[in-house]
């Protein structure tokens, strides 16, 4: 039976052939890719998707792929019907608001707020008892503060240099964002090997957590 894997394209996309060559794969179909997105390993016992974030769950939800890799920022934002097996530990940032210097987080007039993620924002203003305006955008949100779009963005965090490139600071942390591997509920139930696979990630990903553990502590020591 052949397990279906769908992985998300761009930002995490490099850590996850990382992932998957450590599990035994040969994923050197990535750096030859072309414009294919389905690819198979040669014993036809993988196929592997390569979707936009936010269709991953959505193959996965539909039973197309059995198992997913994406960001949690997409498991948050989209209310997903799969389940979250694994955290793999990478593609790590937050979700954070940001602004001009000078934005005032107090102010009580209604904000606006720029973000390709409104439900995130808007549950984390609601938390707060504050009833703000979402500004839906795809892109270079940034932006939006500097030109007088929106008073402020909910937004992803990586290394900050698109903050700091753009004149913006952070003024609340959200929450912490990495990379989950997903399952089709039926998938699990009824496919052994997917389970057989789950464990096989779960083992790797545990022995880096060790590794990061072990230097860390020998660097407080
Ligand atoms: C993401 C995010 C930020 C940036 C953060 O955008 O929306 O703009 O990366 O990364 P950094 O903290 O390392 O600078 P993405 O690259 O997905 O492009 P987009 O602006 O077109 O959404």
């Amino acid at each position: 039976m052949t397990i279906t894997i769908a992985l998300t394209k761009g930002r995490i996309e490099k850590s996850t052939v990382d992932l998957l060559t450590q599990v035994g794969f040969d994923m050197s179909f990535m750096q030859d890719k072309g414009r294919h997105l389905i690819f198979e390993s040669p014993d036809q016992a993988f196929r592997f998707l390569l979707v936009k974030a936010p269709d991953v769950a959505t193959y996965v939800r539909h039973g197309v792929a059995d198992l997913g890799i994406v960001g949690k920022d997409l498991l948050i934002e989209y209310a997903t019907g799969v389940l979250e097996v694994l955290d793999l530990n990478f593609g790590l940032c937050k979700f954070a608001v940001a602004s001009v210097p000078s934005y005032n987080p107090q102010d009580h007039k209604r904000k606006r707020i720029a973000t390709k993620y409104p439900q995130v924002a808007r549950q984390h203003f609601h938390k707060k008892g504050e009833d703000v305006e979402i500004i839906a955008i795809q892109g270079s949100v940034e932006i939006a503060p500097v030109l007088g779009l929106a008073d402020a963005i909910v937004d992803i965090v990586e290394t900050g240099s698109t903050l700091v490139a753009n004149g913006l600071v952070e003024f609340e942390d959200i929450c912490r964002i990495s990379a989950r591997l997903i399952a089709n509920q039926a998938a699990i139930k009824n496919k052994p090997e997917v389970i057989a696979f789950i464990k096989k990630i779960e083992s790797i990903v545990g022995r880096k957590e060790q590794a990061f553990d072990e230097t860390f502590s020998r660097k407080t020591r």
